[in-house]
């Protein structure tokens, strides 16, 4: 006997109830595929009530045919749903492919500039040196004064100095350290002074706005010019090799006395004369020298009872050296191809 349209849009209710509640519980690719035999296949729910259509009056079927097309997209919706959820979870019935090749990740590494400086600190340390910092914002106090440079110095000159609001200034150079270091330590002292500097020079390939320094400060009884010229030499020789020669030019600078510049033999020639060093056999380093007495006047040190050598050391002149870069802007490009090859 055929059914009455009522009996037969309840049981579609019913089933559409008992969907849910399967499809819900489904944790497995071959589940669903059942589930959607089960519903949507030759012989399944779906289809059986289609076949029903027939026996309706023609003005009975179209409300039907409206439901069973509505349910038939709800249970293709939930199918499709539920088919991504597992698949995400894993391949066919939750085996994961662990085959396929992974993702490529690049992961970071330090800027040849800081291997540089760790390098430099390494070597210094393991001859004794600790380590000092200080602020990169400092005071003309410590910058200028206490280091012996007067009011009227070239250096302190607006042209290269960064000047900051309420007296402070950029440090253009580590040799602040020094007399902080000073200040609140007695002799014997033996350290370096790694860390930024700023100057307000025009970039070009051997000038940075930024750039760092490595300073150095030895003070105790009985230090001579010979331990400066011996703790350079060493220092060069185990960064660069044995056959590193060093060289000393006399020279001027207001916190020390003498003073003297000094050179390391050139990396690129060995020393026997090329574009690179001019000819000359050698590449400028920086500055070095005998504290001056005065500088220990600033922080109270008795001249009569110690003396001490300091020197300065660009890092990024050590790096361009170490690897060859014949321009300073590399190091803060921060251009991939310049910094993959590190
Ligand atoms: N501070 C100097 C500069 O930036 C370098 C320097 C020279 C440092 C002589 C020193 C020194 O400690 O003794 O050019």
């Amino acid at each position: 006997m055929a059914q009455s349209l009522n009996n037969i849009l309840k049981k579609l209710a019913a089933l559409e109830e008992e969907f849910k509640g399967h499809i819900q519980s489904v944790d497995s690719l071959s589940a669903l595929e059942e589930l959607r035999i089960k519903f949507l296949g030759r012989k399944g729910v779906v289809t059986e009530h289609f076949k029903l259509l027939g026996t309706l009056s023609p003005k009975e079927r179209p409300k039907l045919g409206e439901d069973l097309n509505r349910f038939k997209g709800k249970i293709q919706d939930a199918l499709e749903q539920v088919k991504g959820t597992l698949k995400s979870k894993g391949g066919e019935d939750g085996y994961i492919d662990l085959t396929p090749p992974g993702t490529y990740q690049q992961i970071g590494f330090k800027n040849p500039l800081i291997q540089v400086l760790d390098e430099v600190k390494e070597i210094f340390t393991s001859m004794g040196f600790g380590i000092e910092t200080g602020p990169e914002v400092e005071t003309e106090y410590y910058n200028f004064e206490a280091l012996n440079v007067p009011a009227d110095h070239p250096a302190r000159d607006l042209q290269d100095t960064f000047y900051l609001p309420g007296g402070y200034l950029l440090r253009t150079h580590t040799s602040p350290v020094q007399i902080r270091t000073m200040e609140k330590r007695t002799p014997p002292i033996r350290i370096i002074a790694p860390g930024r500097c700023f100057r307000n020079d025009t970039p070009d390939a051997t000038h940075s706005p930024i750039f760092h320094q490595v300073e150095g400060l030895v003070v105790d009884k009985g230090i001579s010019f010979a331990h400066l010229k011996g703790t350079l030499l060493a220092f060069a020789r185990k960064l660069f090799g044995e056959n590193m020669r060093v060289r000393f030019r006399p020279s001027f600078y207001p916190f020390t006395e003498p003073s003297a510049d000094y050179d390391f033999s050139c990396v690129f020639c060995n020393g026997n004369g090329c574009r690179v060093c001019k000819n000359t056999g050698w590449l400028e380093i920086s500055g070095s020298g005998m504290v001056d007495p005065a500088v220990f006047g600033y922080v109270g040190y008795d001249y009569e009872t110690y003396t001490g050598f300091a020197w300065g050391m660009g890092v990024e002149r050590i790096a361009m050296m170490k690897y060859k870069i014949d321009d300073i802007r590399h190091f803060y490009d921060n251009d991939l191809r310049f910094l993959n090859q590190f």
